[in-house]
C-alpha cells in the first residue's frame, strides 16, 4: 500500500465493533511505533495498551465519549519518560509522542483497523487506573480496533492556504 493510501484511509473513528485485534497486528502496530524517529533517538516513550474491559471503561470515562472509546479493543495510553528541550525551545514529548502514534494511527489503516486520537482525558484517572507513576508523563490517548463507523472526510484547508514557499505571505 502506497504511504498516501494509509493517510486518506485513516479517520477518527467514533464507534467500534466488539472484536479483539490479533496478536500479530498489534506487533505489527508496535512495531511501526518502535520505529518512528525520535529527537536525539531518545525513544523516551513508553505505551501502556489496555484491553482489559473494565481498566477500559475507567480510562474512556474520562474522555469526552466514554461509549464510544470503552467500545475499542485497545486504548493506548502513551507516556513521555524526558524533559528534553530542544534547541529551539520545544519540549521533545508531545513531538516524539505524537509521530509515534501517528505510525499507529497509519499502520492500523493499512491493517484494515481503525483510531482516534484522544486529547480529552483526564491523566489522572488514567494514572490511577494502569499504575503510571507521578513522575511520567501521560501525553495523548489513542483508540484502536475494528470500525463500526464509516469515514466522515471532514474538510481540510487547500494546499495553497497552509503553504508558502520561500517566503511568509499568509494574510494571518
Ligand atoms: C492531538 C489530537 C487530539 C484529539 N483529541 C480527540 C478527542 O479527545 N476526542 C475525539 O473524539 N477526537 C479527538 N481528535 C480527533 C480530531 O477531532 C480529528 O482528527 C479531526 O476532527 C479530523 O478528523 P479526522 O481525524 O477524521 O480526519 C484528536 C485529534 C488530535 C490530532
Amino acid at each position: 500500500m502506497a504511504i498516501i493510501e494509509a493517510i486518506k484511509k485513516r479517520y477518527s473513528c467514533r464507534d467500534y465493533i466488539d472484536k479483539p485485534i490479533e496478536q500479530e497486528k498489534l506487533d505489527e502496530i508496535f512495531e511501526a511505533a518502535r520505529l518512528a524517529p525520535s529527537a536525539k533517538n531518545l525513544q523516551d516513550w513508553r505505551f501502556v495498551v489496555v484491553t482489559d474491559k473494565n481498566i477500559k471503561s475507567q480510562i474512556a470515562a474520562s474522555t469526552n465519549r466514554p461509549e464510544v472509546f470503552e467500545k475499542a479493543a485497545v486504548i493506548i495510553a502513551a507516556c513521555s519518560v524526558s524533559d528534553y528541550v530542544m534547541t529551539c525551545g520545544q519540549a521533545i514529548s508531545p513531538i516524539d509522542i505524537a509521530i509515534a502514534l501517528e505510525h499507529i494511527a497509519l499502520q492500523a489503516a493499512h491493517l484494515d483497523l481503525a483510531s482516534c486520537w484522544i486529547g480529552s482525558f483526564k491523566p489522572d484517572v488514567v494514572r490511577k487506573a494502569v499504575s503510571i507513576p507521578q513522575d511520567v508523563n501521560i501525553i495523548e490517548l489513542m483508540a484502536v480496533g475494528y470500525p463500526a463507523d464509516k469515514q466522515m472526510n471532514p474538510p481540510r484547508e487547500l494546499v495553497k492556504n497552509i503553504f508558502n514557499i520561500n517566503k511568509w505571505e499568509f494574510k494571518k
